[in-house]
């Protein structure tokens, strides 16, 4: 069963999201951290750049890149990440390995990067946020549960929300961690807030497995915590079971 975490606000809920990835960076100095870009994880970094020696020994990968963007490109995922956490915190340029979208073979690239992951022993944590079609990383519905690391056509509506602030990506095309590649990551982090999100988050939780709704996935994850604030929650079937059950939450030692 996955845990749910449900916090008051999008803020409460990054407050939490800080505390669970610096006690991984405290257990674990040396640790993989896999990150997610997108507008929910924001806060969350905004929060870890308080914490500049936490990253010192930490290896960084990205959950996804558009096809075409170079690492200092304006819209690459490589920039984002770069400029919302690691130019801040101290870390190792060498221990950053993040998807190249300007690769001129981009199935080489996932393959090497599927490498790379697994020689440094496996991500450790990995933060994901969720898609309102429910996608994860950019696995579209109908995505292979059991998919790799490979270059993915988008949805016409991922496009369509891409251009609302109105600079789309430049091609449908992006690279991807696959749903078998996130499902290997020892623990994961799903966050989800706002009302939008409701619906989706309802169906990633309680609803069937599914590939027509990839992030439904993560049910099958033994170590799965999913952290949202009360509009995302607000569908929950068991959302007043789910605040119970964190509520009394077993912990070792108390
Ligand atoms: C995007 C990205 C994901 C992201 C998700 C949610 O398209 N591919 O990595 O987690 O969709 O994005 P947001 O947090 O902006 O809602």
């Amino acid at each position: 069963m996955p845990e749910i975490i449900i916090k008051r606000d999008p803020e409460e809920m990054s407050d939490e999201a800080c505390g669970l990835v610096l006690a991984a960076a405290a257990r674990k100095p040396a640790f993989a951290l896999g990150l997610a870009t997108g507008s929910t994880p924001r806060g969350l970094y905004e929060r870890l750049r308080r914490a500049k020696g936490a990253f010192a020994k930490a290896r960084f990968f990205n959950l996804d890149e558009l096809h075409g963007e170079g690492p200092d490109s304006a819209l690459s995922f490589h920039r984002a990440l770069r400029e919302q956490l690691l130019d801040h915190v101290d870390h190792d340029p060498g221990n950053v390995r993040f998807l190249r979208g300007d690769a001129d073979d981009l199935e080489a690239e996932a393959e090497a990067y599927e490498r790379e992951i697994w020689s440094v022993g496996g991500i450790d944590l990995q933060i994901l946020g969720v898609g309102l079609n429910g996608h994860l990383g950019f696995n579209e519905p109908g995505s292979s549960l059991g998919s790799r690391t490979r270059p993915k056509t988008l949805e016409a509506t991922t496009l369509a929300q891409y251009s609302r602030g109105g600079q789309g990506p430049r091609s449908l095309f992006v690279l991807t961690m696959g749903l078998g590649t996130i499902m290997e990551a020892r623990r994961l982090l799903v966050l989800a807030s706002g009302e939008e999100k409701a619906e989706i988050v309802q169906r990633m939780v309680e609803g069937p497995v599914t590939a027509e709704v990839p992030a439904s996935i993560v049910q099958m994850h033994p170590r799965v915590q999913i952290l949202v604030d009360e509009a995302a929650a607000s569908r929950l079937k068991r959302r007043d079971y789910w605040k119970w059950v964190y509520a009394n939450k077993w912990r070792v030692g108390q």
